[in-house]
C-alpha cells in the first residue's frame, strides 16, 4: 500500500474495446497528473484468439478463463505484452501521455501460482507489488500493464486483465476501478442494464445463468474491490468520454459491497 497524495484509477481497457472509436486514452492523457493519477490494465483475449486461429493453436474456456497450453503462452505473450501493449503505449504517447508499458512479470509486479492443471499456464495471484507503479506514478507517467504473472522462480503464466486490474486495484489503494467494456453495465434477465449490484444480485445472475462468460471474472474483481471500499464500475469503453461522464449514475454499473462477507 502506498501512502497516496492523489487519488488513483485502474482502468481496465477490454480487449474488445480497443480499436473502438472512442475517447477513453484521450481523457486519460487529459485527465493524469491533474486531479488523478491512472493506471491502465489491458485485456486482448479477441486478438489472442484471432492470432491463435492463424497458428492452429486449439484453445477452450472454462468459466471465461482461457486454458492455456504451452504453444498458447507463447502467443498470449506475444500478443498481449508485444502488440497489444506497444501499441497502447504508442497511442497514449501520441496524444500528449507518459505512458510506459510493462507487464505483470516487470518489477515481480504480479506474483501467482498455476490455478488449476485443467487450466494448463493460467495463474491465480498471490501477490502484487505495487512498487515499481507507484515509482512510475510519482514521476507522472502512465503505467500500462499487460497481464501476465510470474511463478517464481521464471514461470511465466496467462493472468485474466480482469483480476489482474481488481488486484493492483487493493493493492495500490486505488479510489476507483473502472472496467471498460463493451457493453453498457452487468445485465438482468431481461437484458435491462443495472445502476447497482451486490455481491447477492450477482450470486443470483450467476446461479440462474445470466451473468456468464468475461463478466465473472470482471465483477469478482469488482466485488474483491468493493470489498475494502474502493469505487469499482462497469461501464460501456465504446462510448465516448465514457470515463469523464462517471460521476453519473446512469453510467454503467456500479458495484457495491453490502455488509460482512
Ligand atoms: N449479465 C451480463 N451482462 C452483461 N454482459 C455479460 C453478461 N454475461 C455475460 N456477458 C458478456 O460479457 C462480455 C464482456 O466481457 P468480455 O470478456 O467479452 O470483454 P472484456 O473483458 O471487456 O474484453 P477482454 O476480455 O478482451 O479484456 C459482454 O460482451 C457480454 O457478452
Ligand atoms: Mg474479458
Amino acid at each position: 500500500m502506498n501512502k497516496k497524495t492523489v487519488p488513483i484509477s485502474v482502468v481496465k481497457i477490454g480487449g474488445s474495446t480497443l480499436g473502438s472509436d472512442d475517447t477513453s486514452l484521450r481523457d486519460i492523457v487529459a485527465q493524469h497528473g491533474k486531479d488523478r493519477l491512472y493506471v491502465v490494465v489491458h485485456g486482448g483475449g479477441s486478438l489472442i484468439s484471432e492470432w491463435l486461429d492463424q497458428l492452429n493453436i486449439e484453445t477452450k474456456f472454462l468459466d471465461g478463463l482461457r486454458v492455456t497450453s504451452e504453444p498458447a503462452l507463447d502467443v498470449v505473450i506475444s500478443v498481449l505484452r508485444g502488440i497489444v501493449n506497444t501499441s497502447l503505449v504508442a497511442e497514449l504517447n501520441s496524444l500528449g501521455g507518459r505512458a510506459i508499458g510493462l507487464s505483470g512479470i516487470d518489477g515481480n509486479l504480479i506474483v501467482a501460482r498455476q490455478t488449476s492443471p485443467e487450466l494448463g499456464l493460467v495463474g491465480t495471484i498471490t501477490q502484487v507489488r505495487t512498487h515499481i507503479l507507484t515509482h512510475l506514478l510519482s514521476e507522472k507517467y502512465i503505467p500500462v500493464v499487460a497481464p501476465l504473472g510470474i511463478q517464481p522462480p521464471n514461470q511465466a503464466l496467462n493472468i485474466n486483465a480482469d483480476s489482474a486490474a481488481g488486484e493492483i486495484a487493493r493493492e495500490i489503494n486505488a479510489d476507483e476501478l473502472v472496467f471498460m467494456t463493451d457493453v453498457d453495465g452487468l445485465q438482468d434477465e431481461s437484458g435491462h442494464t443495472l445502476k447497482k449490484a451486490d455481491q447477492h444480485l450477482i450470486e443470483k445472475l450467476t446461479r440462474n445463468g445470466t451473468l456468464t462468460g468475461g463478466m465473472i471474472p470482471k465483477t469478482d474483481a469488482c466485488l474483491r474491490a468493493a470489498e475494502v471500499g474502493i469505487n469499482a464500475r462497469i461501464i460501456n469503453g465504446t462510448k465516448p468520454s465514457a470515463l469523464l461522464s462517471l460521476e453519473s449514475e446512469s453510467n454503467g454499473t456500479s458495484v457495491r459491497w453490502n455488509g460482512r462477507p
